[in-house]
């Protein structure tokens, strides 16, 4: 058990901001754990233990998922060239060169087309917007969890967008069936102690939670207390300070910000997604 009321929730909120009232006096270790994420992107060139995939897959396949459908899959990639070759086509990313395990988490439509085609059974629903929504949000519910369990065996892991760049390229280099595609990927590995990682704060809770109704009042305050926390952990980090607002304004600037993602919806269709 933690004391909740120190470190987790300082490092998590920046200091002086972590929410006061309501905590119990100690944490559950499971909670605890999940307070204490943090992107790692720098490992040990040690190898996995045999039971970390079997392991991380049962609690990936313990999450909940629509409709009981499972339209997900992984891809599990330790070649090194192909993860040489997927680390280019993420925006030439250096920890899916480093990192031991590359997952591609895979929004999979085929294996239900191919059970309605087996069946003799039209599966027209799967041409909409929804399957692809269902896929997406699945695969995203399966791989967190894969990701709670994975830190809790020590391992670190950090996820990769950066496969959305270029996603036929990706479907090619996997072999993914049409009617699939990666959402993301995730590298996994031994964190390297000599670049420890820290535990990056948050936005206040007064700015993502809402009570009975959405209410904008005191998002401007709560951001310009979230810009001072995040340049704190930047300075701390010995980072080059930006205000998070201008940070995330920036990398929603415009389609060239989006690192090739802005043709997104024409990538889904040629890899038989559907996006209306
Ligand atoms: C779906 C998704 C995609 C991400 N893609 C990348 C990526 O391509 N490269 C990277 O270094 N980090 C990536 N990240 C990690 C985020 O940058 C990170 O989670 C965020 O900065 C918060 O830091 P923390 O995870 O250490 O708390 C991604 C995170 C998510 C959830």
């Amino acid at each position: 058990m933690t004391d909740p009321s120190s470190t987790l929730l300082r490092a998590r909120y920046g200091v002086g901001d972590a929410p006061k009232a309501g905590w119990p006096a100690t944490l559950d270790p499971l909670i605890a754990s999940l307070l204490s994420h943090r992107s790692v992107r720098s490992y040990l060139p040690d190898p996995l233990p045999e039971w970390t995939l079997p392991t991380m897959m049962a609690a990936a396949q313990s999450a909940a998922t629509s409709s009981n459908l499972q339209s997900w899959s992984v891809v599990a990639v330790e070649d090194a060239g192909r993860r040489q070759r997927l680390s280019v086509l993420a925006g030439d990313q250096a920890h899916v060169r480093t990192a031991p395990l590359f997952l591609a988490w895979i929004a999979d439509l085929a294996r239900v087309s191919a059970i309605g085609a087996e069946l003799d059974q039209p599966t027209t629903a799967t041409a909409y917007l929804e399957a692809t929504l269902l896929g997406v949000i699945d695969v995203a519910l399966a791989a967190q969890n894969a990701v709670v369990t994975l830190e809790a065996m020590g391992l670190g892991t950090v996820y990769i967008g950066g496969i959305r760049n270029h996603p036929e390229e990706v479907a090619a280099e996997l072999g993914l069936p049409p009617h699939s595609f990666a959402v993301f990927g995730l590298c996994v590995g031994w964190p390297d102690p000599a670049q420890p990682a820290a535990v990056k704060p948050r936005l206040p809770q007064t700015a993502v939670l809402h009570r009975e109704r959405y209410s904008a009042a005191g998002q401007a305050e709560a951001l310009d207390r979230f810009d001072a926390v995040s340049m704190a952990f930047q300075r701390s980090q010995g980072m080059r300070q930006v205000p998070w607002t201008r940070q995330t304004a920036a990398r929603l600037k415009g389609p060239e910000a989006m690192s090739g993602r802005d043709r997104l919806r024409a990538a889904l269709e040629a890899l038989g997604l559907p996006t209306t």
